[in-house]
């Protein structure tokens, strides 16, 4: 019940006084909005390094707009006027507060350490998930961290701030300059001004912020990588106020809890050693191995999947190949926005959801466009078996608009950290560096996807490069990827304007296709007059769900005449769901209906692996068709 209520008091008599949180009507919900309460996202945020001492700060925090020069010192003694839950996008229903436009803010709550994390010495560690756009940690009154990027996972050592008998001010100050002129950010499909294929933005603490204790000499990163000759990869960070251990143990360990391999080696640089035999990882048998690790007194848990990525020439096509076999590869665009959370879906088993529609209708893979997702979206791909083409958020997407050299330099700064905070998830096997010429340089003597390809493959030599997904190819990258709609031209002897021609001496993908549309009742769309009045901006509307089948079906079997005739490897379905003012989802935006006829769709799908599985066999008399 809301503080008003209670009072009996009319909103307005409350003035500047605290609202107690409610959430907000969005202009759609889903099943799972009022299900949120003020307890969101509870679950452990961080599976690749698990330790079990650990506080979520997630929940009811006080929120205020701000102005530009008020970053340097927090509003220590008032008590700010509004709830905003935690987390959320200021913009969203279920922040509570739904504000648009709003580039400064204050974000603050309380908070006591447990007793038990004083007895002991150690460090205790606040952890951000992402906050959108840049944000400034005070802790206690006094600057602790300072965080720029809307997508990242970051920490602070909050150790020497904190009152570890008392209560704790915990305030966040945000920036999130979208669409201010002259600044250009990795933004993704974040604006202002939505439009056609551009969402409402995400302001704010958007994903998980908890705190843990930590030894003072503590494990702060793990990467990991993990073929199918067995070969584990790892390098173990550590940090200490109190010496370097001389080294950390690892133990692997397979799904009936067996010890398959156990390795001592130094922290802070990379090694390597052989898990024999291990049971493969693959969208068809997703196989994770448990791993813990131990230095001192520190243990936390990782896990890893054994599997290859690489690319080579089966019967002659270049082919994307995971543990040395070409698979077909079929997925959606896969954007992450809500109806009510925006960039935050309202729960895990939300997020989830879309997963297992998918999955169940026999995709493996999917394209995460432009968006980052929370840690447990990548765990839940690698627990399910399905592939991941994972894109860089773009600059600005404007034509108009390209980056200057700081802004570039920037937006390869964040690039770096997108694969270094994604690399050990088996289930990415693709990155992407620029969709559809958004942000990307064209005329300035050299083509910065070239330097950002080496740089993704220095970085990860592990996975793929998909330099530019869409428009304008240079020739880099392991991908010659092609957008069109409706209808696929992947690998294929043609192509249309703003595409580039197929380049037969690399992997033939449909970064996009499809994308057809069907318009629904008011109450499944998103009710904002300007996303109504433009759902006639869909590639294409059918004007029912036979027309929509039938029309699916057409384009499917028309891709996998381009798998069977000619080079094509993968393709990627716009989209999951609808968003705002596009209809074309296979759900709506609210989840509450599936377009697609499942059994029809299912063979379809499995109609793309058999003709794939046929060319790998060399049983297509119709390969001598390709020069
Ligand atoms: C907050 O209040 C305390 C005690 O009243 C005072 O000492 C301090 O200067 C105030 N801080 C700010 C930032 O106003
Ligand atoms: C809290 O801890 C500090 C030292 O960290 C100590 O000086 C102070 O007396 C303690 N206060 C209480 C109420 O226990
Ligand atoms: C938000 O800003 C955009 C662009 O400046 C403007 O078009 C829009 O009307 C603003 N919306 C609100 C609610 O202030
Ligand atoms: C491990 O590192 C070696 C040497 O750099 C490399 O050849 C191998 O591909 C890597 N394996 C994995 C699974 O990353
Ligand atoms: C290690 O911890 C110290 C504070 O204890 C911090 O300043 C430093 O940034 C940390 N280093 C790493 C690599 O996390
Ligand atoms: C692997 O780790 C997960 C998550 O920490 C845990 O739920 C599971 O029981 C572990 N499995 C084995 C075999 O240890
Ligand atoms: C354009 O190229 C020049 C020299 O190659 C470089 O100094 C400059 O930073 C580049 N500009 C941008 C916007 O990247
Ligand atoms: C879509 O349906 C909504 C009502 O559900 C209607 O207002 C809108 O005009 C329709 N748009 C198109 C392009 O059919
Ligand atoms: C879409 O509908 C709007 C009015 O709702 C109209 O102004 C516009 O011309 C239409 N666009 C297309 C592509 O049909």
């Amino acid at each position: 019940m809301r503080l008003n209520t209670v009072l009996g008091l009319m909103p307005a008599l409350l003035g500047a006084q605290s609202l107690a949180y409610e959430v907000q009507t969005p202009p759609l919900d889903t099943d799972w909005t009022y299900k949120v309460g003020t307890n969101p996202w509870p679950e452990y945020p961080r599976p690749l390094l698990q330790r079990p001492t650990w506080q979520n700060l997630n929940g009811v925090w006080k929120w205020r707009a701000a102005g530009a020069g008020e970053g340097a010192m927090p509003p220590l003694n008032e008590t700010l006027t509004q709830d905003v839950l935690v987390p959320s996008c200021l913009e969203s229903g279920l922040s509570g507060v739904q504000l648009l436009n709003q580039t400064y803010s204050w974000f603050a709550r309380d908070f006591t350490v447990p007793p038990d994390w004083s007895k002991q010495d150690g460090r205790i560690i606040l952890n951000f998930e992402a906050v959108d756009y840049e944000a400034t940690i005070f802790i206690n009154g006094r600057q602790a961290g300072f965080n720029r990027g809307g997508y990242w996972h970051f920490s602070v050592d909050a150790t020497d701030y904190l009152s570890v008998n008392g209560t704790n001010k915990l305030h966040v100050f945000v920036y999130d300059p979208t669409d201010t002129p002259g600044v250009n950010i990795p933004i993704g499909k974040q604006t202002r001004t939505p439009s056609h294929i551009f969402y409402r933005s995400c302001t704010g603490l958007w994903q998980t912020v908890w705190m843990e204790w930590v030894p003072s000499t503590y494990i702060s990163g793990v990467e990991i990588a993990a073929g199918m000759d067995g070969q584990v990869n790892m390098t173990v960070s550590v940090n200490s106020s109190a010496g370097y251990p001389e080294s950390v143990s690892v133990s692997v360990i397979s799904a009936d809890g067996d010890v398959v391999a156990s390795h001592d080696a130094p922290p802070n640089a990379p090694f390597d050693f052989v898990v024999d035999s291990p049971e493969l990882w693959s969208p068809e048998k997703p196989t994770l191995y448990n791993i813990t690790i131990k230095t001192g007194s520190d243990e936390v848990t990782s896990y890893t999947g054994f599997r290859t990525v690489s690319r080579g020439k089966v019967n002659g096509i270049e082919r994307p190949l995971i543990n040395g076999e070409f698979s077909f590869h079929f997925g959606t665009l896969d954007q992450g926005f809500w109806p009510d959370g925006l960039y935050t879906p309202p729960s895990v088993e939300a997020m989830v959801y879309d997963l297992k529609v998918l999955k169940g209708l026999g995709m493996n893979m999917l394209r995460k466009h432009i968006k980052v997702e929370p840690a447990l979206f990548y765990r839940a791909c690698d627990e399910l078996g399905l592939l991941l083409i994972q894109d860089m958020p773009s600059l600005q997407a404007s034509g108009n608009v390209k980056p200057n050299a700081a802004q570039q330099a920037e937006f390869e700064r964040q690039f770096d950290i997108l694969i270094n905070q994604h690399k050990s998830y088996p289930s990415i096997y693709t990155w992407v560096v620029y969709n559809e010429g958004w942000g990307q340089l064209l005329n300035n003597g050299t083509y910065p996807e070239e330097g950002l390809t080496a740089r993704a493959r220095e970085l990860d030599p592990t996975r793929l490069v998909d330099a530019t997904s869409g428009w304008f190819d240079h020739g880099y990258g392991d991908y010659s990827d092609n957008h069109h709609y409706a209808n696929p031209q992947c690998g294929s002897p043609f192509y249309s304007i703003q595409s580039s021609p197929w380049d037969p001496s690399r992997i033939a993908i449909q970064g996009e296709f499809g994308g057809i549309g069907h318009n629904v009742s008011i109450e499944h769309l998103w009710k904002v007059e300007q996303a109504i009045l433009e759902l006639n901006q869909t590639y294409e509307l059918d004007a029912d769900l036979d027309a929509y089948n039938y029309r699916a079906h057409r384009l499917l079997d028309e891709l996998r005449e381009q798998v069977e005739f000619y080079a094509c490897s993968g393709a990627i379905w716009t989209q999951t769901t609808d968003v705002e003012g596009e209809v074309n989802g296979l759900l709506t935006y609210d989840r509450r209906i599936l377009r697609p006829n499942e059994d029809q769709w299912k063979a379809d799908i499995q109609a793309l692996y058999d003709t794939a599985q046929s060319r790998n066999e060399g049983n297509m008399v119709v390969q001598k068709m390709l020069r």
